[in-house]
């Protein structure tokens, strides 16, 4: 597909990590963005810098996803300033590692409903819009837990990637032909603040950060959603990871999870 020229690109947890990256090779790329996450300050000086830096337009808005009504209020806030989102980046995500009977049940509920229901409800918004003009993109991020068939220690987490992965592989399908494309994303363990908030500072996975870093991965992202790629998994060791979760028998891919998501102690 031909990449979508000055397009107003929505990226959805853009104040740091891969959102943030993504956000500015939008921007540097000469494309206008509309920015999300909870903490306005952040954005703000995320924004700033990416405006003095790009001089691209961006809009900063702040919103919780994890209320149900979240999408629903972006949307029709963009709609009443009257700019039309060419590109939909759903990478708004918490992770949540540990023994699933001991979660926090209001955590784990929250933690789906970012991961899996504002990105299809988002996309449920945004894409009729982009099939009237017959053109779009959709960037979902995912993950490389996707590629295994399950994630002891990680459950619930492993479940909603798998659900992202499966939605935009349908997706793309359905959209064959209408000008509008969906790409999954699916970055392994990267250096970002997932770490601490999925607990998972001290897992195998994260000790040596052998994937790209969130620039690299944002690079990759841009040109996949742009040329409508319909999946990208970022770095050869994460490639192979996939192929492995994917290929080998179900038995031997729990094992390797199990000891990618081991914890020290
Ligand atoms: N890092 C990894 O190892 C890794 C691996 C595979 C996949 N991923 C996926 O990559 C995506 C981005 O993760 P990251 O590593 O960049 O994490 P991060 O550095 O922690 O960034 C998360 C972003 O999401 C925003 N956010 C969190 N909760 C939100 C909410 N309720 N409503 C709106 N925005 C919210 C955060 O801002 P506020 O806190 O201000 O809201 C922040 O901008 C996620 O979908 C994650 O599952 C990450």
């Amino acid at each position: 597909m031909e990449p979508i020229e000055k397009a107003t690109v929505l990226v959805t947890g853009a104040s740091k990590g891969i959102g943030l990256a993504i956000a500015e090779e939008f921007a540097v790329q000469g494309h206008d963005l509309v920015l999300v996450a909870r903490g306005e300050e952040a954005l703000q000086r995320v924004a700033d810098a990416i405006k003095a830096k790009s001089g691209v337009e961006v809009t900063v808005i702040s919103s919780d996803l994890t209320e149900a009504d979240a999408p629903r209020r972006l949307y029709e806030q963009l709609e009443q300033s009257g700019k039309p989102i060419d590109i939909l980046v759903n990478n708004a995500g918490v992770g949540m590692s540990g023994l699933f009977q001991e979660a926090d049940y209001a955590n784990l509920s929250r933690m789906l409903q970012l991961n899996m229901l504002a990105l299809t409800q988002l996309t449920h918004l945004f894409l009729p819009q982009m099939l009237m003009r017959k053109c779009g993109r959709i960037l979902n991020v995912g993950s490389l837990v996707s590629y295994f068939k399950g994630g002891p220690n990680w459950a619930a987490y492993v479940a909603s990637k798998h659900y992202v992965r499966a939605l935009s592989a349908g997706l793309s399908k359905e959209l064959r032909g209408s000008g509008v494309a969906v790409t999954s994303l699916s970055p392994g363990a990267t250096a970002t603040d997932f770490v601490k908030t999925a607990d998972t500072e001290d897992m195998l996975a994260y000790q040596v950060p052998l994937g790209p870093s969130p620039e690299q991965i944002a690079k990759l992202a841009y040109q996949a959603c742009q040329t409508g790629k319909r999946s990208v998994i970022p770095g050869v060791f994460n490639k192979i990871l996939a192929f492995m979760g994917e290929l080998h028998p179900r038995v031997i891919a729990f094992e390797v999870f199990s000891l990618l998501s081991n914890k020290k102690s």
